[in-house]
């Protein structure tokens, strides 16, 4: 396919049927930054409001910068991979300090900022700036694949070396913005994975996985990894109206967020027995008839099925941790903490925030 034809075709269908996006309003590179940054963890629609929040609350660059760790953490909750708004924040404070709270304006400097990969550089630098520099994510690369059929794998390093050549081969001289948005909308809400509709397609002729009827087979995908089942025990602590929770450490999921004390297994566990290691890691002597164990909470995340179940323990005697990052907070207090979904969802059901 002729490349001019194929970018001034997917402009022209962008044009007519893009969606009115609050970061399309703009070119302020904080807001675009923010936004790629959200779309990188969950579609639009689950994103808009996380976007709306953290621009009414952080309307610039320096106020994310001013704002706590936990903060960001809390407002980022239920979007998962909490790394992201940790680089988030780092980066924000990066920018400040080291740019006088202005981003930088290129590609290749842009790539150098706290979690900033080629994807958020290129799209921060075309859409602020109109460099000529092509956005390559799961959008594009469907619509490559087909549009080209390229049968590379997409995430073997093959693959993407030669998905971004071609992008970048293809991408419009004097509207590097407007193709790479319309690459990735055309992709997201027309050439989409499962059933596209391809009789009404700009590209029906002139498509290779529509001329052979390959569609379901590009892209080329690895076959996802399995799962790791995790099985949690969560020791839900009450004293009058507060609960017993800790900061969770580096080196596995939910780093910096707050949860209960945990035993975790790798296969389901009787409560008896669960009782029994609580009783003696803790120093303390629950009677193993007393407390009930929750149904099973199943959370799925992208490697990994935590399925998780609750004991509530009221009030009891001559309980000693040894971890002393465990405290008491009060539900108020507990409402403010950045948690897991997982959490919130078993206070929200208890009625415990
Ligand atoms: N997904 C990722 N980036 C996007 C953008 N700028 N607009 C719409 N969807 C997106």
């Amino acid at each position: 396919m002729d490349k001019r034809y194929f970018s001034d075709k997917v402009v022209e269908w962008y044009e007519s049927n893009k969606r009115d996006l609050p970061w399309r309003q703009t070119r302020d590179p904080y807001k675009i930054w923010l936004s790629e940054v959200i779309l990188q963890q969950t579609r639009v629609a689950q994103g808009l409001p996380y976007y709306h929040r953290f621009i009414e609350r952080f309307p610039n660059v320096a106020a994310l910068a001013a704002a706590s760790e936990q903060d960001v953490l809390r407002l980022w909750q239920g979007l998962g991979y909490y790394t992201r708004a940790r680089n988030l924040h780092r980066c924000a404070r990066e920018v400040v300090h080291n740019f006088n709270s202005q981003f930088p304006a290129d590609f290749q400097s842009l790539k150098k900022l706290r979690g900033v990969g080629e994807y958020t550089a290129a799209a921060i630098a075309s859409f602020c700036y109109n460099e000529k520099v092509a956005v390559v994510d799961g959008n594009v690369f469907r619509v490559l694949a087909r549009s080209f059929g390229v049968d590379l794998e997409i995430s073997s390093p093959e693959g993407k070396r030669s998905f971004t050549k071609l992008a970048n081969d293809l991408i419009s001289n004097e509207r590097p913005d407007l193709h790479n948005q319309a690459l990735m909308e055309f992709g997201a809400l027309f050439c989409t994975p499962r059933n596209p509709d391809c009789q009404r397609c700009v590209f029906l002729q002139s498509c290779f996985a529509a001329q052979k009827g390959l569609q379901h087979l590009l892209p080329v995908k690895a076959k996802a990894k399995t799962s790791r089942r995790r099985y949690f025990y969560y020791f839900v602590l009450k004293h009058g109206n507060s609960l017993l929770m800790g900061k969770r450490g580096a080196r596995d999921i939910w780093e910096g967020l707050y949860d209960f004390f945990l035993i975790e297994k790798d296969r389901p566990a009787e409560l008896k027995k669960l009782l029994q290691q609580f009783n003696e890691s803790s120093c303390s002597n629950i009677n193993v008839e007393e407390p009930e164990i929750s149904a099973e909470y199943r959370h799925v995340l992208t490697h990994q099925i935590i399925f998780s179940r609750f004991i509530v323990v009221e009030d009891i005697q001559g309980f000693g941790l040894s971890d002393r990052t465990l405290k008491f907070y009060s539900a108020k207090k507990i409402a403010a903490l950045p948690k897991p979904v997982l959490i919130s969802r078993f206070l929200e059901d208890h009625r415990l925030l």
